[in-house]
């Protein structure tokens, strides 16, 4: 955990407000007078569950405790966080060696596991991989499809990997470290991998960070992977990622499967858009990365997953797949990763008994009708609960309608609310206004828990978090600012602001660089504080470890994802607008709020045109 994180654990927001802010509570959050500009009623309000602030009056300010301090105290970044850091007793300053340090294990981590992926390739095509390709033949993967995969084979031995790299020069040290070796009690060392067919896992710019093997036949475990190191976390990966983003890019639709074969078989048979989640539930930092190529996923779940989540409709379910990490067998996971990344979900639920890999072998036609008819979340439930012919009776419809609605709660968009609020009516048969009522009271109480979930922390990870994939974009295209600028305006909308970015850091950088006439990205990194430039250093890095998508495209995405910050903080303002107009206090607070989300819907709409039209316009041709 990051310095800034670990401040923000540490302290509570609303007691820190409250040593320069009288706040009174109203229902779940606080309310003040705003300390930013005069007013008599008060519409600066803290929220406890996300530990942000924000002002729905006259500045329209709001942030976390960082964006608080800066403001009121006219602190810079690094002002605040010695602050802070010294409030909460957490320590500053890791270092500058100790970062390079970091990053040079990272580089030889890296060296050690493609040194690996060679040897384990040539060991399959050589003499002692004969079983293993064998076992590849009769699984029906081609030699063409293996060789591209990089697939290999771990051989038989106790030390086959472990000397040959030794030999190379790496360390034994460096070697478990990459989760290559194992040791045991006696200090003994002895390769991790052994007679098993290696899948190397790489990020989306080929590079390999670790390994799935898979046992030739029956055998425990099925498939062995990396442990955890400083490359490989699996929650934040996906198979296939290297090989599927161009057409991931090229058609906006990613579909996700469970397992390394499956991916080999959708690739084999033409489907280049197809990624694994690797056995676990789809996370939302996999759909995060996902999310910088394409904004619709399909998710392949098998009869088992897709009857979890057909039982997870419901206003219990629901709400708990909120309180937790939702995963893809829950409607009110899905549903808030579609709110929060911006992205379009939809399932394909396959036949018992089969998976991707059966599927596509046996009858690639129905796979394809499958991926073609993956229905969203809400109308997917919908259909289970209520068959369209079935003459329900009406307690049975009432029931129906009673489980779907704190999922149509959980829809963000208001208009595509409306819409299924009209299918739900029509097919239970009873008037939208009474569903709409309904609707209102569990609204309230899925979304205060919507808006409860922190959000999600990415800027430690081993990629761009989309807020730095715009920062790393602004500073690497002179005519980015004004491309992004444009295009809002085309939407009737200010330009870039640093309320877009929600990540305090992210905002301070945004802040240094929009001051600069001509920002210069040494210029700009010499001026900053050594906290932030730590922080920028680690952009630059992983900004030159994404794949080179060509500088149209490249130009196409940046504008894309600037957009999407902002599409995020209006759905975000409309969030806590939604929230607290419950806890308003009299008439004319609550048409306050009602204006202000108003203004928020119709910038969303403006914004949402703007979008389709750049999208046409670029060509994009539509899935098939
Ligand atoms: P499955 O058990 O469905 O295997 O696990 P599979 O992909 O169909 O593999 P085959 O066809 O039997 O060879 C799905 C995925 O879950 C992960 C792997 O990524 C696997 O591809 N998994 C499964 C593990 O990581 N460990 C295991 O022991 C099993
Ligand atoms: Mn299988």
């Amino acid at each position: 955990m990051s310095v800034v994180d670990e401040v923000k654990q540490r302290i509570d927001i609303v007691e820190f407000i409250s040593r320069y802010v009288p706040l009174k509570k109203a229902g779940r959050n606080f309310k003040g007078l705003c300390p930013f500009h005069a007013e008599k009623t008060p519409s600066f309000i803290v929220f406890p569950d996300t530990q942000t602030w924000h002002c729905f009056g006259a500045c329209g300010e709001g942030g976390d405790i960082f964006a608080f301090l800066k403001k009121r105290e006219g602190m810079d970044f690094s002002q605040a966080l010695e602050f802070l850091a010294q409030q909460a007793g957490v320590t500053l300053h890791r270092d500058r060696e100790e970062a390079a340090r970091e990053q040079k294990e990272r580089q030889r981590l890296l060296a050690a596991v493609a040194a690996a992926a060679r040897y384990y390739a040539e060991q399959l095509a050589g003499p002692a991989g004969e079983a293993a390709r064998e076992y590849l033949a009769k699984r029906g993967v081609l030699p063409e499809v293996a060789s591209e995969f990089q697939l290999g084979y771990a051989p038989d031995s106790w030390r086959g990997l472990a000397m040959h790299l030794l030999a190379q020069g790496f360390s034994k040290e460096e070697l478990l470290a990459a989760g290559l070796l194992v040791q045991r009690e006696d200090g003994r060392i002895y390769d991790r991998f052994r007679n098993r067919l290696m899948f190397p896992i790489c990020d989306a710019g080929g590079r390999v960070l670790g390994f799935g093997g898979r046992v030739l036949g029956e055998g425990e475990p099925k498939y062995l992977n990396s442990p955890q190191t400083p490359l490989f976390d699996k929650g934040r990966l996906l198979y296939g990622i290297d090989k599927a983003w161009r057409e991931i890019a090229r058609t906006g639709v990613a579909v996700i499967v469970e397992g390394y074969i499956d991916v080999l078989a959708a690739h084999q048979a033409g489907q280049r858009n197809v990624v694994a989640s690797m056995g676990t539930a789809i996370g939302e930092a996999q759909l995060q990365l996902l999310s910088r190529f394409g904004r619709t996923f399909i998710l392949a779940l098998d009869a088992d997953a897709a009857g979890e989540l057909a039982t997870s409709r419901g206003l219990d379910a629901a709400v708990k797949a909120l309180g937790e990490q939702g995963g893809p067998t829950f409607a009110g996971g899905l549903l808030q990763f579609e709110r929060r990344l911006d992205v379009d979900l939809r399932v394909a639920v396959l036949p018992a008994g089969f998976d991707p890999d059966d599927l596509i072998r046996q009858d690639p036609a129905r796979w394809r009708e499958l991926v073609e008819e993956a229905k969203p979340v809400v109308r997917y439930l919908m259909d289970k609960a209520l068959p369209e012919r079935a003459a329900l009776q009406p307690k049975e419809r009432a029931r129906a309608a009673r489980e779907i609605l704190p999922v149509i709660a959980l829809v963000p968009d208001a208009i595509e609310r409306a819409g299924y609020i009209e299918e739900l009516a029509r097919r239970v048969a009873v008037a939208p206004e009474l569903l709409q009522r309904e609707l209102a009271g569990l609204a309230a109480r899925s979304r205060v828990a919507a808006e409860a979930r922190p959000q999600l922390e990415a800027r430690a990870g081993p990629w761009l978090s989309r807020e730095e994939y715009v920062l790393a974009f602004l500073l690497h295209y002179r005519e980015a600012r004004q491309l992004v600028d444009s295009a809002l305006a085309e939407a009737g909308l200010e330009a870039l602001a640093e309320a877009d970015f929600a990540d305090d850091v992210a905002r301070s950088l945004f802040a240094a660089l929009a001051a600069e006439e001509n920002p210069d990205r040494l210029r700009l990194r010499a001026k900053l504080a050594p906290e932030l430039r730590q922080e920028l250093d680690r952009i630059e890095r992983l900004w030159a470890e994404e794949p080179d998508l060509g500088p149209e495209e490249a130009m196409r995405a940046g504008v894309e994802a600037a957009l999407q910050l902002r599409r995020i903080r209006l759905q975000r303002e409309l969030g806590l607008l939604r929230v607290v107009l419950e806890d308003a206090e009299d008439v004319a607070e609550a048409r306050r709020y009602w204006l202000a989300i108003d203004r928020c819907c119709k910038s969303l709409r403006a914004l949402m045109l703007v979008s389709l039209a750049r999208r046409s316009i670029g060509g994009q041709p539509q899935p098939t």
